[in-house]
């Protein structure tokens, strides 16, 4: 049936009921007219279908957390991964997936920090768009969450997040924009808190002008689960459907609006065609179970998660003590070796369908290898424990190498709060500083899903970053740490040195948590420390392998274009060591001279490439107007200024040895408006401009302009009075007039 046909049938009552679900995670239909129901469920790295039982879910394979895959820089490997979930949805009769989340980290210590995948809008957001289209390839949508600067956890469902209109739409806006050109997800989700004073979920800036207008959104857009408060308004914003269902508060309050007139039936109508729509989506593109059977299907994704994993673990630090031996005597030291953190808290909790185990799969790896253990710590006090560090000294000591394994117990970091600290208990500070002391081959492998301070750094041989990688986290962690898989993870996030150094730390409120300003603005992460010049522990895209790589080349196809033409950059590069690896080729754009504070770099574009020894491999990048830009707050629109622009290439943000300079003009240049208030410089600075006021200046009596023109600088035009001009306010409206004729500059 015409959804025109069903919604002429649909009573008042019957519309207001579909705009909000039937319980926690199905949609409604009306009595009266048979329209399928959609079953929608967590999300984002595994399936969590509930089962009934409170607190249980069908089991699915956990896959490593987004901390982990915007680790990969491999929109390849996402989209693989998304096609997975999509068949594991199919095989349990689930319509849409509750993700990906694609809030940026401003902060290291927002607690839902390991499901979000950057600190970089251009990386989650490219990585976003790949896992929506692998989901939705298997006729499943997904839901694109959660929109938007929702960057902290502690006073979620009210906090008023307050942020200029540059930072929003450079920084915390792209990821999502991206993904809805992109990969058009089937739902979007609104998330809990306010923006600027008003509830996202009531937010018609957000969810209709810019959301549907500007990027062209075509699905429908549900609400967080609880983060209605006035639904009538909701309708009229645009948010389709309120969740979870189950509460007659919200319909009754659209039926009393639309009864009263303070609600359009149109608007109301226009949500219920867009939940309409997504069921007769959801039934059209339903595709039955795998043919596989269930064993197939989990082995076959495990093998997956393993895979992903591998790709997703960062080498922070390398001596040569990696890759191990596998003959000898190793001391594996940690609890997280037989009890692996391998996932956040909340609602991405999954019920894994297997789990590998650290310690066992060392064994596995290299049964030649004289493996002893010692548990060093206990997951239940964080103190350091005498005896068991002792213990484990002694183990350590005694072999040819160690192996820590340490890092963020659940009890730190989960959705539902945020971290006060970014440190590790101290009982695995404690233990890796002795360890390392007594064994000089100690290497740690850390299993959290965010940054964490590291006192140790110097220390130790070797840090393998594997942040929570899922129900393979274990064999992935063997061979890596054995070099069967050589490392190729990059951090998706900077490591500052301690939290005070994190540009958001003043602002960052758990204690007060119902404002927060993003004060920093556009400087977060790498944006921040490198403009700055902060030292950090390890930078944004910073990532190690077994083998190297050699930056050869950069060329541009010009030298100069206009913001409309497309430049393409091609960097050629090589692997210059003994085995096959990984490199992600990260391009940043340089803005040589700018009217307004820029971050030194920017990331643009970046691509990975898999290199046998020896050789060569030449990508290329198509850079557009976007990647020059920065939003003009005042004109609503991007602007690029007119000059010069280095692009970076290199491994990470830290080491770009390649650079090119490119010339950018707009191609319209847009005139500056002048009124009373526009300082004299701007006149001053263009010939036409300043031939016109100086000929308004002469006339008015002032002399010695040469002399008086760089006082005259900073002063509005208003004030050419106190340089002994005398002119009256016709006059004076007069030059303003006749400044904005002659103008042309942007
Ligand atoms: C989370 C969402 C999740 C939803 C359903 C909310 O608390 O913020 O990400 O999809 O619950 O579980």
């Amino acid at each position: 049936m015409e959804i025109s046909e069903i919604l002429s049938k649909l009573t008042l009552e019957e519309k207001a009921r579909l705009c909000t679900g039937a319980d926690a995670w199905h949609t409604a239909c009306p009595q009266s007219i048979s329209v399928p129901q959609v079953t929608v469920s967590d999300g984002p790295h595994g399936l969590r279908r509930e089962t009934g039982v409170p607190g249980e879910s069908a089991s699915a394979t956990c896959f490593p957390s987004g901390s982990a895959l915007g680790a990969s820089w491999d929109p390849n490997l996402l989209e693989e991964l998304g096609e997975a979930l999509g068949e594991e949805c199919r095989a349990q009769g689930v319509d849409v997936l509750l993700g990906p989340a694609v809030n940026i980290k401003r902060s290291p210590l927002c607690g839902r920090n390991f499901e979000y995948y950057a600190e970089d809008p251009c990386l989650a957001g490219t990585l976003a768009a790949a896992y929506i289209r692998g989901v939705q390839k298997q006729g499943v949508g997904t839901s694109l969450k959660h929109f938007a600067a929702n960057n902290k956890e502690t006073g979620r469902l009210t906090t008023d997040t307050a942020v200029d209109a540059r930072t929003l739409r450079e920084l915390y806006l792209p990821a999502f924009e991206t993904a809805v050109k992109e990969a058009q997800p089937w739902t979007v989700m609104a998330a809990y808190n306010r923006l600027n004073g008003t509830y996202c979920a009531e937010n018609k800036r957000l969810l209709t002008d810019l959301l549907r207008g500007e990027w062209g959104f075509q699905g429908l857009v549900m609400s967080d689960w609880g983060a209605v408060s006035d639904r009538d308004r909701g309708i009229a914003a645009g948010l389709d459907l309120e969740m979870p269902g189950g509460c007659a508060i919200g319909p009754q309050k659209i039926i009393r609006a639309v009864q009263n007139g303070t609600l359009s039936e149109e608007a109301l109508d226009r949500c219920v065609t867009r939940v309409l729509e997504l069921a007769q989506k959801a039934a059209a593109h339903k595709k039955p179970a795998p043919a596989k059977t269930p064993e197939a299907l989990y082995a076959q994704h495990h093998a997956l998660a393993r895979k992903i994993a591998e790709h997703c673990m960062v080498l922070l630090k390398n001596d040569g003590t990696l890759p191990l031996r596998k003959t000898g005597s190793l001391a594996v030291i940690g609890e997280f070796a037989k009890t692996p953190r391998c996932q956040g808290g909340g609602s991405s909790h999954i019920h894994p369908t297997a789990l590998d185990v650290p310690l066992e799969e060392i064994r596995k790896a290299a049964p030649q290898l004289t493996v002893s253990y010692s548990e060093g710590y206990t997951l239940t006090d964080d103190r350091p424990d005498e005896v068991r560090i002792a213990a484990a000294v002694q183990t350590a000591a005694a072999a040819d190498a160690a192996v820590i394994f340490a890092g963020l117990p659940d009890a730190y970091e989960s959705e539902g709060f945020d971290r006060s600290h970014m440190r590790i208990p101290e009982s695995h500070n404690a233990l890796i500083q002795a360890v390392a002391h007594a064994q000089k081959n100690t290497v740690v492998v850390l299993s959290n899903g965010s940054p964490v301070e590291m006192p140790w750094t110097e220390q130790v041989s070797a840090i393998l970053e594997s942040y929570l990688c899922g129900q393979a986290t274990g064999s992935a962690q063997a061979a890596i740490l054995f070099g069967s898989a050589n490392p190729c993870g990059k951090l998706a996030e900077t490591f500052p040195r301690k939290l005070q150094d994190n540009p958001s730390y003043l602002n960052f409120p758990i204690t007060s948590p119902d404002f927060v300003a993003y004060r920093e603005s556009v400087f977060v992460g790498y944006r921040y420390y490198d403009t700055k010049q902060v030292p950090v522990c390890f930078p944004f895209g910073h990532g190690l392998s077994y083998t190297t790589f050699s930056y050869l080349s950069i060329e541009t196809d010009r030298a100069e274009l206009t913001d409309r033409e497309t430049l393409t950059v091609r960097v050629t590069l090589k692997n210059t060591g003994s085995r096959a690896g990984r490199e992600t080729v990260q391009l940043y754009v340089h803005d040589m001279e700018s009217s307004i504070p820029r971050p030194e770099k920017e990331l643009r574009a970046f691509r990975s490439v898999e290199l046998q020894p020896g050789e060569e491999a030449t990508v290329s990048f198509p850079l557009s107007k976007r990647a020059f830009a920065y939003y003009d707050a005042a004109a609503q629109d991007w602007t690029v200024e007119d000059g010069v622009f280095q692009i970076l290439a290199g491994g990470s943000s830290a080491e770009t040895p390649l650079c090119a300079s490119v010339t950018v003009h707009p191609a319209e240049p847009r005139p500056h408006i002048f009124t009373r208030h526009t300082l004299t410089a701007e006149a001053w600075d263009k010939p036409a401009t300043c031939a016109v006021l100086k000929e308004f200046l002469t006339k008015a009596g002032c002399d010695n302009l040469h002399v008086q023109a760089d006082w005259m600088r900073d002063m509005p035009l208003r004030n050419l009075f106190m340089f002994g001009a005398v002119y009256t306010q016709e006059e004076l409206d007069q030059l303003v007039e006749t400044l904005n004729r002659t103008t042309t500059f942007c």
